[in-house]
């Protein structure tokens, strides 16, 4: 029987469906969230701005925003039994499985019900994902049990100082923030899609979510900023890391953090957290990772015409930040959840369960035969 390859694979080029969130890769629009350049974003707002932005249609006026930085802040403070179970996932877990829990467990104890609250329930799951993670990893690694309600004015100062154990200086907290807006939206890529079909079937957002944590967790998603780091650190100079990506190369191998599904020509968020990994290099003093990093994409761009996407120099960029390697794709969730959740609002606004055909390539009338003569 001979196997078609199918057109499209993947869905690749399809349009799933309509949205007013993002533009990704759209000739002569960039990328934008809700029409504004993610350059402009990325210099002028707080990631707060940009979430109450994708969720609630608008830029906040300053007395929104103050009040809607205050609500994000009290729920910051996550649920004992949360805390109970969070304590109990071994300190070997996956952060990223920790966060699906985490989000999975909150749906058990504050139920979304109807959808009458829908944007209440996505604040509460966006303020509590960087409680949840950074609640684990402390307890898990340290035994200490983090109070995770700061007084930050921002998400990225809060993780930042509780991840770490100190208080962030206000352009490392800048920098978080600005990680976080890169990764808040980015139009139909698998865990949105996931969590559009989740929400097509009028599921409630806890399972939207955890589903699509899920989905981000893999390498070829979310994954990539971490993989890039345990490729980036094992080189100490531009000589070893031009070397050891060839060999990489003729091995066939991916390498992660280059390459996109829509993009063809380059990523636009690189070029933004490019910038702020160089500046973190120098305040850290020693620029090895950010060295590798530029000579990688060099490399990459001279042997494959590929360029770098937003997870390679994220992954420089965090490490300079003091975060844990494995922490590096939550923070791709805690920015990912305003966008994942604007999406389940957009679907749900507008809602055909989604349900694509499939091309049937097994075989054709098998013949039975009982259990005892096989
Ligand atoms: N390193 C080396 N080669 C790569 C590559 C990479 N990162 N990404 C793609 N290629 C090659 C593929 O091997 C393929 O070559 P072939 O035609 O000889 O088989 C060709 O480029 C097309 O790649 P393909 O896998 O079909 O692209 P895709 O659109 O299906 O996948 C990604 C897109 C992002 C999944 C893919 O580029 C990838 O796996 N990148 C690494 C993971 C990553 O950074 N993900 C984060 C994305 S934001």
């Amino acid at each position: 029987m001979g196997e078609k390859k199918l057109e499209g694979a993947g869905l690749r080029g399809q349009v799933a469906g309509n949205t007013a969130l993002s533009t990704v890769g759209k000739t002569g629009k960039g990328l934008t969230y809700r029409g504004y350049a993610i350059e402009e974003l990325a210099e002028k707002a707080t990631f707060e701005e940009v979430a109450y932005m994708l969720l609630y249609g608008k830029l906040p006026t300053q007395s929104e925003y103050d009040e809607y930085s205050s609500k994000l802040k009290s729920y910051r403070s996550l649920p004992t039994e949360l805390k109970e179970v969070l304590e109990r996932i071994p300190q070997d877990a996956h952060p990223m499985d920790v966060m699906r829990t985490g989000c999975s467990m909150l749906g058990n104890l504050d139920p979304e019900g109807d959808f009458s609250n829908q944007s209440e329930t996505a604040d509460r799951i966006l303020a509590s994902m960087a409680s949840i993670v950074t609640y684990w990893y402390r307890y898990s690694h340290e035994g200490i049990k983090v109070e995770t309600a700061t007084d930050h004015p921002t998400i990225g100062g809060q993780f930042l100082s509780l991840i770490t154990g100190k208080e962030p200086s206000e352009e490392h907290s800048r920098v978080l923030d600005v990680s976080l807006i890169l990764y808040a939206e980015h139009g139909f890529n698998a865990s949105t899609f996931t969590a559009r079909t989740c929400a097509s079937t009028l599921s409630d957002m806890h399972s939207c979510i955890t589903g699509a944590i899920g989905t981000l967790r893999g390498p070829l998603h979310g994954g990539a900023n971490e993989a890039a780091m345990e490729m980036i650190e094992q080189y100490n100079t531009r000589e070893e890391a031009k070397s050891g990506l060839l060999e990489l190369l003729a091995n066939k191998e991916k390498i992660m953090g280059f390459g996109h599904a829509v993009y063809t020509n380059e990523d636009p968020r690189n070029a933004i957290i490019k910038k702020w990994s160089k500046k973190l290099s120098e305040i850290d003093g020693d620029a090895t990772l950010y060295e590798v990093s530029d000579e990688i994409e060099r490399v990459m761009d001279e042997e494959k015409g590929m360029f770098a996407n937003t997870d390679f120099f994220m992954a420089s960029a965090y490490h300079y930040l003091g975060i844990p390697t494995q922490i590096f794709t939550p923070l791709f969730v805690i920015g990912r959840t305003s966008g994942w959740a604007a999406n389940i609002m957009e679907q749900r606004a507008d809602n055909r369960i989604i349900r694509p055909s499939e091309e049937y390539i097994g075989p054709d009338n098998s013949v039975w035969v009982d259990i005892a003569d096989r």
